[in-house]
């Protein structure tokens, strides 16, 4: 199932890590990286070692985000925590399928990888080049922080919460890179967890424009997001309808409804959101 809801949860925290399970999220990202002190990292290593080697009877999809390629810290997060079988890594500030390769090499049992693949400006002009390993990937996703820091922009987005246009774009390429590979779009964490209507209406968007879910923060952004990426009951219908309406006129390429030409992207589309549905 691809996950809707991505819950980051700092790989330092036991008692955060075993309640986050319990949260409804659909997948768990036990972060090694950034929300980890650099005093912090080897106990954390070994913290999230031992909630990956605990029960997993939970259904709930664990993800572990190391520390970058050239960190010095990502050797030592993967000889930690590979022989407990993380569900996929997330390689931040990856760059394209160079990172992706040089991250495979490091271990024969590397799972599906999941890049943060546009939160570097060298990763975002890599984009493309993940369509050519996409059997590695679990999906693409980006990152807006990052990349303004090393923009040395001051804001990414603008008074209401929205992007600004350079993180616009960045996003809007990791959708399109996500389907050029075939892989799960993953958009980005909405940072203000306190703004549940801001959040509400950013991933109703996201799940227009063709994302399969969206990273969060804080527990109280995890059933929102959830919402969000479910298709509707209306939505449910409508796909029902083309593809009834097909399947009444077998020998047609275009029919309409209610007004509304559909042909052969919107069977597509209705198939498509039909097995989104839990
Ligand atoms: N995972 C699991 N549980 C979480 C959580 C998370 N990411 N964030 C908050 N909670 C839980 C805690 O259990 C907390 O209760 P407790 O203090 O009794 O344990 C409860 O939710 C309320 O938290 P709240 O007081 O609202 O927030 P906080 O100040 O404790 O934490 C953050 C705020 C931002 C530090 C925290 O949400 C967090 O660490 N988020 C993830 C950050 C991260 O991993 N970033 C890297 C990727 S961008
Ligand atoms: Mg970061």
């Amino acid at each position: 199932m691809i996950p809707r809801s991505l819950l980051f949860v700092p790989g330092d925290r036991p008692d955060r890590m075993e309640k986050a399970l319990g949260l409804g999220a659909d997948a768990l990202i036990f972060d090694l990286e950034d929300a980890v002190a650099p005093t912090n990292k080897a106990a954390a290593r070994h913290m999230v070692a031992e909630r990956l080697a605990a029960t997993r009877d939970h259904g709930v999809m664990l993800i572990v985000r190391i520390n970058p390629l050239d960190s010095g810290f990502a050797d030592d997060d993967l000889k930690a925590v590979l022989p407990f079988r993380p569900d996929a890594i997330m390689l931040p500030k990856a760059e394209g399928a160079a990172s992706i390769a040089a991250l495979t090499a490091m271990d024969k049992d590397m799972p599906p990888i999941l890049p943060l693949a546009a939160e570097t400006p060298g990763g975002l002009f890599e984009l493309g080049s993940l369509r050519h390993c996409a059997e590695q990937l679990a999906g693409i996703t980006w990152g807006a922080e990052d990349m303004a820091a090393a923009l040395g922009a001051s804001a990414n987005r603008d008074e209401q919460g929205l992007f600004l246009p350079p993180y616009q774009m960045a996003r809007a390429l990791t959708l399109f890179a996500a389907a050029a590979a075939g892989v799960p779009a993953i958009d980005t964490v909405y940072p203000d967890f306190r703004d549940t209507e801001g959040l509400a209406a950013y991933a109703r968007a996201a799940a227009r424009d063709g994302f399969s879910g969206m990273m969060a923060i804080h527990p109280a952004q995890v059933a929102i997001i959830n919402t969000a990426f479910s298709p509707d009951a209306d939505q449910i219908a409508h796909a029902h309808a083309v593809l009834e309406a097909f399947r009444a006129n077998p020998d047609a390429g275009v029919l309409q409804i209610d007004g509304k030409m559909i042909d052969a992207p919107h069977v597509k589309q209705a198939e498509r959101l039909l097995t989104r549905v839990r």
